[in-house]
């Protein structure tokens, strides 16, 4: 039977860059799709761009652009990595759209209707200079508990306490550096407590809509009572007004989760597929349609609780299945910006390929919220000894034969079937382990049986068979069996490796694998002349990159992972804490201390001026360099090496103006002679930024 299935990632903030972290998630849900569609089901992927909420709004305010300009520049960024990594979804879209707003209102309104929104007052910090309320991340202060400084409003990163930011000591708003302000005002809650949400979850928490352990934290939860959810901030703030509730806006996550729908209704309407049919509760039920969730294990309770029970209670289907995966960790520790183990996913596509990555993970990947761990080392080890040691190799073995001695064509017949017999019956085996995401079982069982395909060329040795004389049928047999395991290996591996796969159909010169292609075999088929499919990772690729992702100047930076969650505060009325986990940074408002207080005339001895960029070019050989070329107006030009290298393009940059400091002492480099500094921003968050003058500047002009 065709099953009918939605599947979603978790949708990324679009304030900060893909890196590897997120992969495990898009990489295990695109391995899952791959495979579904593989077998013939109808399976539509979709994610967005998580658009809306104070970091994002503070972050464009920033850099001086409208927060559209901010999310459709991240948009792009976001769109190239997941291509990058042969991420298939079927659309990806943004929350910023007038479906995901529809659906919101629709939620909302029948929420209401149905007497489960309630407006109370509640009093928060507030900064009147910015003359805006502060989401805990955005406070800072002293820890009330081991007294470290500069600590966030909701826990400290010293001592691991919780807390609420009332109980900080000397308060500081994070974005003006003012000290905040009591100040009331009207929230809008989604009542969880109410008993229909909670008599709701308690049937619905249970296998398969969540793992057993997933359902174990659930119930805990349940058990401990549920707060209501606020649901609304006040103006400013990026997001969706509420329909009635004139200067109140949807929190960021209300209107997250509905962005799956935003992104499928976009797609049903670009390509006719029935909306309701998967949405609507009846109809759904009706059409026997499936959606699940693939999400981060520190966002389950906003996917396993407040989500199903908003749909529930406005007239939606709810999850078929909410799929929990652990956090990634890199040799054995959290991603480190000062480890360079903070890797992006735009860096890891400069060095190294895609389905590499693809497979190791695939290799740890099973069905449980454990973190998985990148061993660099071993990353090297297995997926040079499985990848191209064991499985590309044995079309490497086979394939020249087949072209030279029997003109491209495998045999029409093979009299010992035996192994490739037992590589087809695994297919049903492999199928259900890719289903049930037990994706290291399932290659496991893919590399045993590449060694047998190998056991077999070894025994048979087409080589000898080549020289020697009258053994013309025996070769072509072994040639033809060997690629025929190999096809079938190919096969079992597309979900993985699509673009290897798409090399090797090519090669083979077949239509697009299927999963029930492996009950086929290939006789008497003219094939393509074997073209080199994998190269083996170099260790010093892999330096390369981490070095690339090395932060020295902030040796203290680290990152969880995945990061996330400036916004993932809550105001609780009642009952049990709401935090899952604790809150990582990662989109937070660190702005790092400011630097010792400096007199005027400190200040003046530095000589700042108005750069034109005349020429930018690569410097061979440097990693982080570009050579600039610079006139402020002095009759000659000035030669400067800037290590922007990771930021910009150098066509980019000529004919722009700078600023420039045009007074410190010159510099013998390795690669010449530095005559002075560009000035660049950088933070937390990649990225690097050198800054331009208001129009009207020129060359030479002093900055002061
Ligand atoms: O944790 C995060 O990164 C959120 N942006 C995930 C949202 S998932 C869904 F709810 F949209
Ligand atoms: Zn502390």
């Amino acid at each position: 039977m065709t099953r009918k299935i939605l599947v979603t990632s978790a949708l990324p903030y679009a304030n900060g860059s893909i890196h590897l972290g997120h992969l495990v998630e898009y990489i295990q849900t695109d391995i899952w799709v791959r495979f579904q569609k593989m077998q013939g089901h109808q399976c539509h992927y979709v994610c967005a761009d998580d658009t809306h909420g104070t970091p994002i709004m503070l972050r464009a305010q920033k850099e001086g652009i409208a927060p559209e300009q901010l999310i459709a520049k991240v948009w792009q960024e976001h769109y190239d990595d997941f291509a990058g990594f042969r991420i298939g979804f079927d659309n990806y879209y943004s929350t910023n759209t007038p479906e995901t707003r529809h659906y919101a209102d629709d939620i909302y309104l029948k929420l209401k209707q149905q007497g489960l929104i309630e407006v109370r007052a509640i009093e928060q910090y507030f900064d009147p200079v910015k003359e805006m309320f502060l989401p805990d991340r955005f406070i800072k202060g002293e820890c009330p508990k081991c007294h470290a400084k500069d600590q966030y409003g909701d826990s400290c990163e010293a001592c691991g306490a919780a807390y609420q930011p009332t109980d900080l000591i000397e308060p500081y708003s994070a974005v003006s550096g003012a000290t905040p302000v009591r100040k009331s005002s009207d929230h809008y809650f989604f009542k969880l407590s109410d008993p229909r949400c909670r008599d709701f979850l308690k049937s619905w928490i249970a296998p398969p809509h969540v793992q057993f352990e997933a359902a174990n934290k659930l119930n805990e939860w349940l058990e401990g009572g549920l707060s209501d959810w606020d649901i609304s901030r006040d103006a400013p703030y990026f997001g969706f007004e509420i329909p009635d509730a004139p200067g109140k806006y949807y929190y960021v996550w209300l209107d997250a989760p509905i962005g799956y729908m935003g992104s499928f209704r976009n797609l049903c309407d670009k390509q006719g597929i029935d909306f309701d049919a998967y949405w609507d509760k009846l109809k759904a039920a009706d059409a026997g349609t499936e959606v699940y969730h693939f999400i981060g294990k520190d966002i389950l309770y906003f996917h396993a609780l407040f989500w199903p029970a908003e749909l529930q209670h406005a007239g939606y289907r709810t999850p078929s299945g909410v799929f929990a995966h652990g956090f990634l960790t890199v040799d054995g520790q959290k991603m480190s910006k000062s480890r360079g183990t903070f890797i992006t996913a735009a860096s890891y596509l400069k060095h190294l390929n895609p389905e590499h990555l693809r497979y190791y993970f695939a290799a740890k990947l099973n069905a449980s919220m454990e973190d998985l761990d990148l061993n660099l080392d071993d990353f090297t080890a297995r997926v040079n000894s499985d990848l191209i040691g064991k499985f590309v190799n044995i079309a490497s073995r086979a394939a020249g034969f087949i072209t030279k001695r029997f003109g491209g064509k495998l045999a029409d017949g093979i009299a010992n079937q035996a192994l490739l017999d037992e590589l087809q019956q695994a297919a049903a085996g492999i199928a259900g382990l890719y289903d049930a995401r037990e994706y290291g079982k399932a290659l496991r069982e893919v590399m045993r049986l590449a060694d047998l395909a190998n056991q077999y060329v070894d025994e048979h040795k087409p080589w000898e068979l080549a020289k020697q004389e009258g053994q013309e049928a025996k070769l072509h047999e072994v040639c033809s069996v060997s690629l025929n395991l190999f096809r079938l290996l190919t096969l079992y591996l597309k979900p993985v490796l699509p673009k290897l796969a798409a090399d090797v159909e090519a090669f083979l010169n077949v239509p697009p694998l299927q999963w029930n292609d492996a009950q086929t075999l290939l006789l008497g088929h003219a094939i393509n002349p074997y073209a080199h499919l994998m190269t083996r990772i170099d260790p010093k690729q892999v330096e390369a990159m981490i070095e690339e992702n090395k932060e020295s100047l902030q040796p203290a930076a680290q990152a969880h992972s995945p990061a996330r969650h400036a916004e993932h505060q809550q105001h609780q009325t009642q009952g049990a804490s709401p935090h899952p986990n604790p809150l990582p940074e990662g989109e937070g408002a660190s702005v790092g201390a400011i630097a010792p207080l400096v007199s005027i005339d400190d200040f003046s001895k530095i000589d700042l001026r108005i750069a034109r960029i005349v020429n930018a070019e690569h410097v061979a050989g440097a990693d982080k360099l570009l050579q600039l070329t610079l006139d402020i107006g002095e009759g000659k030009t000035r030669n400067v090496f800037a290590g922007i290298k990771s930021a910009y393009d150098p066509e980019q940059l000529k004919g722009r103006l700078t600023v420039m400091v045009a007074n410190l002492a010159p510099r013998k480099m390795k690669f010449g002679l530095s005559e002075g500094m560009v000035l660049a921003a950088s933070g937390e968050s990649p990225g690097l930024f050198i800054l331009s003058p208001d129009e009207g500047a020129q060359p030479g002009m002093r900055v002061k």
